[in-house]
């Protein structure tokens, strides 16, 4: 992945707080935060917030991408259903830092009902902080996962 300048945020009415508080954090660190997701606690379906922020990936139109519901688990289900998006929810900073290592996620996920907003935070920033080890056994299975996209 290209270096991260722009990250576009995603949520349902589970995550308005955590993502506003994220969105702070992310500006704190210098990125451009584009916000795609609701702003009220009213009920709301996550899957449009999650293919929102998946096509803004997969178009280029943001570098990478943040999603939040109640659990993360749905939110990023949707963003896997568009072509070019490895979504991946993770409840802690190893594994964010290892999907970016392995899988080159380019949109990490996690549950505002699961983890606290200080997780959250170290979440997002082993992430960012991770590089892709783009070569050999990594680069070949991120490749069998999109000729699955040919299915
Ligand atoms: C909403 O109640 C909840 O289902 C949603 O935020 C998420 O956890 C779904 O995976």
């Amino acid at each position: 992945m290209a270096e991260i300048k722009t990250i576009g945020i995603g949520n349902d009415h589970a995550a308005v707080d955590m993502k506003q508080e994220i969105t702070e954090y992310l500006k704190e660190l210098g990125y451009q935060v584009v916000n795609f997701g609701t702003d009220t606690a009213e009920s709301c379906d996550y899957p449009e917030y999650g293919a929102k922020v998946g096509r803004a990936v997969a178009s280029g139109q943001v570098d990478a991408g943040v999603l939040i519901c109640g659990t993360g688990i749905g939110i990023s289900i949707a963003a896997n259903k568009i072509r070019g998006i490895r979504a991946a929810v993770c409840s802690d900073p190893v594994s964010a830092r290892l999907t970016k290592e392995h899988n080159n996620a380019n949109i990490i996920a996690f549950g505002s009902r699961i983890v606290g907003i200080e997780t959250a935070k170290a979440i997002v920033s082993a992430w960012l902080d991770a590089d892709y080890i783009g070569s050999g056994r990594h680069e070949r299975r991120v490749g069998q996962l999109h000729a699955l996209e040919e299915e």
